[in-house]
């Protein structure tokens, strides 16, 4: 490093507090600090502005119901249509401008553009397609497919007909598709054959039928022939199974009119776990979760047509749903849609995706950053990223060095950097700063969006004092919000509401919405999120984020990863038990670990200090990248290992075990 760089590094190092850019202040979509009085002053009639940026057919009478809480309504009377929000009104002007950028594995021929009119049409196609196989508004259509475009075409063909979509996420296991088949009535699927990972064929079929196996009633099931030129997945086609490609054929240039949907009718389902076996089929509606992903894309993301917004997160998640599809085609935008992983083929290939396509917003994990973190910058210098304008966060907490190291080195300090805190069930995003106006605290997500009414209160439900930790709750609904979960109302409000509501009431002002994480606010009124609350640790009576804890370690030099569990404890009741990734480059030695142990003192103070620090290669994760705390407990008791089968790489855990116990 440069003496420069050096002292840049020292005082981003000191610095906890950063202002918008002048530059993107001045082009940013919002920027009137007044905004959130406004929405106060207007609740809940601001959220007009939210459905102002969309086409609705007939006009909405009301803009909220409350009277039947926590059952909420949202732009009562409205009827509108998701797919012609997202491509019918943008033919006339951004026709011929890419809806879709498509980047495919395992090489660059597979790259697709699909304008505006070229979307319309194959989405028209499949919708006749899908008519024609029997799909009738209300069917719920599963989709299991990849990162590839028929996934939003199909999303937008069910969208058309007023069918809800349900997608799984392609790398989840055959149970898990079947489960879900099963839990939502499902009689359609789309799936494909295969698709590529890391430049080799996988068997995606297989996987569909043996899911479709354990279904107990038929399924009409569509396969999408990505890997048709391999010749090597099986197509054994019967009476239930349909080609994609043939039934675009049959309805080559067919037009199917939107159909128009009300406000509250289903949009889609997506099913996320839970604390039980049975997942939860989140229930998310037309005009208010639309309203809210495009109102959110416009206003956090600030999204604008001319823009190629680059989101890195699988469209089997609801991130993807929100922010891949939805938030931006609803405002007119290029969005661009990445098949494969960001170091395959090496870990040049997102910077040189964001320098080819000149991409002008990136929306990422913390986990991702990570990596990018502990692969070094060497990747990145060699690239021009400067097109560049906002950078944005979401999933878990970001460390402040991981946010620093963010800003700095792909923003290259002039990007504002959004983290932004949200749920499946919330649809959209609900913490943030909005980046022109809000300062930028890295680690702390930041107010409740304009309109959103967001606190952190004790077990009773009183608001904590600034510097507390308790839990993050909602106290007042909003447009994006899920509706129930799908044929549970009761599960619904036992999740979400008994809580902190009197459910007895039929006043509205008597409900929170408890989305089961942890939280602190600070005395500007910026909230941290601190982990959900089965992750939070009680350690000799206090309450301790294990989040909190790992923000400690990872700030830590060397350090490119942690996970803090609890381990059982004589006196203290839970103990600290921190598992560690180095850092390329950083020994895995005794000097290290008392750093770490230093830091996390620094940090929170000697009542989270770990009571072992594991060295370990990799942690273990599941499939969708989240960390199996599960298991690291176990280990640090000493127990006999739950199910190790969903995780993603099962192999680690011995060795795993075996570190902890030559600790
Ligand atoms: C966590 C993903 C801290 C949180 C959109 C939440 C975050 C869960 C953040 C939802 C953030 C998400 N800071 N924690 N910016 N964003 N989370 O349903 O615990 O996959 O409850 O939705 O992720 O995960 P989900």
């Amino acid at each position: 490093m440069s003496e420069t760089d050096v002292e840049l590094e020292a005082r981003l190092a000191e610095q906890d507090a950063f202002d918008p850019p002048e530059s993107f202040i001045q082009q940013a979509n919002v920027t009137d600090p007044e905004i959130y009085q406004q929405f106060e002053d207007n609740w809940p009639r601001c959220f007009e502005q939210a459905a102002d940026l969309l086409s609705w057919t007939d006009d909405y009478d009301q803009v909220l119901d409350d009277s039947n809480p926590p059952f909420y309504e949202w732009f009562v009377g409205g009827e509108l249509n998701a797919s012609a929000n997202c491509l019918d009104r943008h033919l006339e002007g951004r026709g011929d401008e890419p809806a879709i950028e498509w980047i495919g594995e395992p090489t660059d021929e597979d790259n697709r553009t699909y304008t505006y009119s070229e979307l319309h049409r194959e989405v028209n196609e499949f919708a006749a397609g899908l008519r024609a196989l029997g799909v009738e508004e209300d069917d719920v259509v599963t989709l299991y497919l990849p990162m590839i475009p028929e996934l939003p075409i199909a999303m937008l063909a069910c969208a058309r007909i007023g069918a809800p979509h349900s997608v799984v996420f392609a790398g989840f296991s055959a149970d898990a598709l079947g489960t879900r088949l099963e839990a939502a009535d499902s009689e359609y699927l789309v799936t494909c054959d295969g698709y590529y990972r890391r430049g080799d064929p996988l068997d995606h079929f297989s996987k569909a039928s043996d899911g479709l196996a354990n279904v107990s009633h038929s399924v009409d099931t569509v396969i999408v022939e990505r890997l048709a030129k391999e010749d090597q997945i099986p197509h054994n086609w019967t009476e239930q199974t349909h080609s994609y490609a043939t039934l675009l054929e049959k309805h080559r240039g067919a037009t199917v009119e939107p159909i128009g949907r009300d406000a509250e009718d289903m949009l889609f389902l997506m099913y996320t776990s839970g604390t039980t076996g049975q997942p939860k089929g989140v229930k998310h509606t037309t005009g208010g979760y639309l309203s809210w992903a495009a109102w959110t894309s416009h206003a956090v993301l600030d999204v604008k047509p001319e823009d190629t917004y680059f989101c890195a997160a699988d469209i089997g998640w609801i991130t993807g749903h929100s922010y891949i599809v939805y938030g931006p085609l609803a405002l007119g935008t290029t969005t661009m849609m990445y098949e494969g992983t960001p170091d395959y083929p090496d870990r040049n290939r997102l910077w040189e995706l964001i320098e080819t396509y000149e991409a002008t917003q990136l929306y990422t994990a913390p986990t991702a950053i990570r990596s990018f973190m502990k692969w070094g910058t060497e990747y990145i210098e060699s690239h021009d990223l400067s097109s560049l304008r906002l950078l944005g966060t979401v999933g878990e907490p970001i460390n402040p060095r991981a946010w620093k190291w963010y800003y700095k080195h792909i923003g290259e300090e002039s990007c504002p950097v959004v983290d932004t805190w949200w749920q499946t069930e919330t649809g959209g995003m609900m913490l943030t700063t909005l980046p022109a106006i809000g300062e930028m605290k890295p680690g702390t997500a930041g107010p409740p969006l304009p309109g959103v009414s967001a606190d952190v209160v004790d077990v009773r439900g009183s608001p904590v004092a600034a510097g507390e930790a308790g839990y993050l709750v909602a106290n007042k609904p909003w447009p994006g919000m899920l509706r129930t979960l799908y044929q549970n109302d009761d599960r619904f409000i036992n999740e979400y509401w008994r809580e902190y509501s009197n459910t007895d009431s039929d006043d509205s002002a008597d409900w929170v919405y408890f989305p089961e994480d942890g939280a602190k606010i600070d005395g500007d009124g910026y909230i941290t999120v601190l982990g959900r609350v089965d992750d939070v640790l009680n350690v000799s009576g206090h309450r301790l984020g294990t989040m909190e804890i790992e923000s400690a370690i990872v700030g830590v030099e060397g350090v490119a990863e942690a996970a803090v569990v609890g381990g059982d404890h004589e006196i203290k009741g839970e103990a600290v038990y921190a598992y560690v990734i180095t850092e390329d480059g950083y020994k895995e030695n005794e000097d290290l670990r008392e750093r770490i142990v230093a830091g996390v003192e620094d940090a929170i103070g000697p009542i989270a200090r770990p009571e072992a620090v594991v060295f370990t290669p990799e942690l273990p994760k599941t499939r969708s990248g989240k960390i199996m705390r599960r298991l690291l407990e176990n280990i640090a008791n000493n127990d006999e290992l739950g199910d190790t089968s969903t995780l993603r790489n099962p192999d680690v855990v011995s060795e795993i075990q075996q570190k902890a116990q030559s600790n």
